[in-house]
């Protein structure tokens, strides 16, 4: 009887955390190809760290972080109410913290999040890897701005950034799905938008940033790899 009530329990919980992860088909499509290109940088043999801004629903931090057990993953995003699904979906993750709030916009200067009992704001130079899967086209340009401000503080140095999502180049966007798609993105706000490749790489200068690799990926996206120098 009692091994019938823990079994029912069990499932229960297992109800009332599936009901918590929202869905995610666009991120249940790109995360193998997102993990075959980090698998090709991330060294699964040394201990390092890795922030992802704004992991949305947490599935990405879930999926990944099991391939990379040396790598203590940080989810973060700017809004609090996806703190649930992130929770539920790296519940049972060793190696993925609880998520943070981070508004990417602003200075880290200014955030009041704290990662391993230090705050952020007054942290620089501490994570290897940072990632960023589908934001920068679907927020306003200061987002991107403040990706790579606070990248180039928060990373060590020749940390990596890897950026995902469509992108134009020499302000030529391909296919014409593409096309449409940033049509339709700016329909909704005129201050989001498909950005292009080399306007990145003048912005990730400034902030002593270079480009590594750009890796095609299945859908016409892409996988950037940026470098701390
Ligand atoms: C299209 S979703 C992508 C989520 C997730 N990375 C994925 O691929 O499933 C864009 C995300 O950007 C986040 N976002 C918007 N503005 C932001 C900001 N200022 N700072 C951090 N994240 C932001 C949103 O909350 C949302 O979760």
């Amino acid at each position: 009887m009692s091994k019938k009530i823990s079994y029912l329990t069990q499932i229960i919980q297992f109800s009332r955390n599936f009901i918590k992860m929202l869905k995610n088909p666009a991120g249940e499509r790109n995360k193998q190809p997102i993990l075959e290109i980090l698998q090709q940088y991330v060294d699964v043999n040394k201990e390092s760290r890795l922030l992802e801004i704004s992991s949305g629903c947490g599935l990405h931090s879930s999926f990944l972080s099991s391939y990379f057990p040396m790598t203590s993953f940080q989810p973060s995003e700017c809004d609090v109410n996806l703190f649930k699904s992130i929770k539920a979906y790296t519940k049972d993750c060793r190696n993925v913290k609880e998520p943070i709030l981070i508004d990417i916009s602003k200075d880290h200067e200014s955030w009041d999040s704290a990662y391993e009992g230090q705050l952020l704001k007054s942290s620089t130079n501490i994570f290897e890897y940072m990632l960023n899967i589908n934001m920068i086209h679907i927020t306003p340009f200061e987002c991107t701005e403040g990706l790579f401000k606070n990248s180039s503080k928060l990373l060590k140095s020749k940390g990596l950034l890897f950026t995902y999502g469509p992108y134009s180049m020499n302000n030529v966007l391909t296919p014409e799905s593409n096309v449409l798609f940033d049509k339709s993105l700016r329909s909704k706000d005129p201050s989001w938008g498909i950005r292009d490749i080399c306007d990145l790489k003048l912005l990730a200068e400034k902030n002593s940033m270079d480009l590594l690799k750009i890796h095609d990926l299945p859908s016409n996206n892409k996988l950037l790899v940026w470098i701390k120098n």
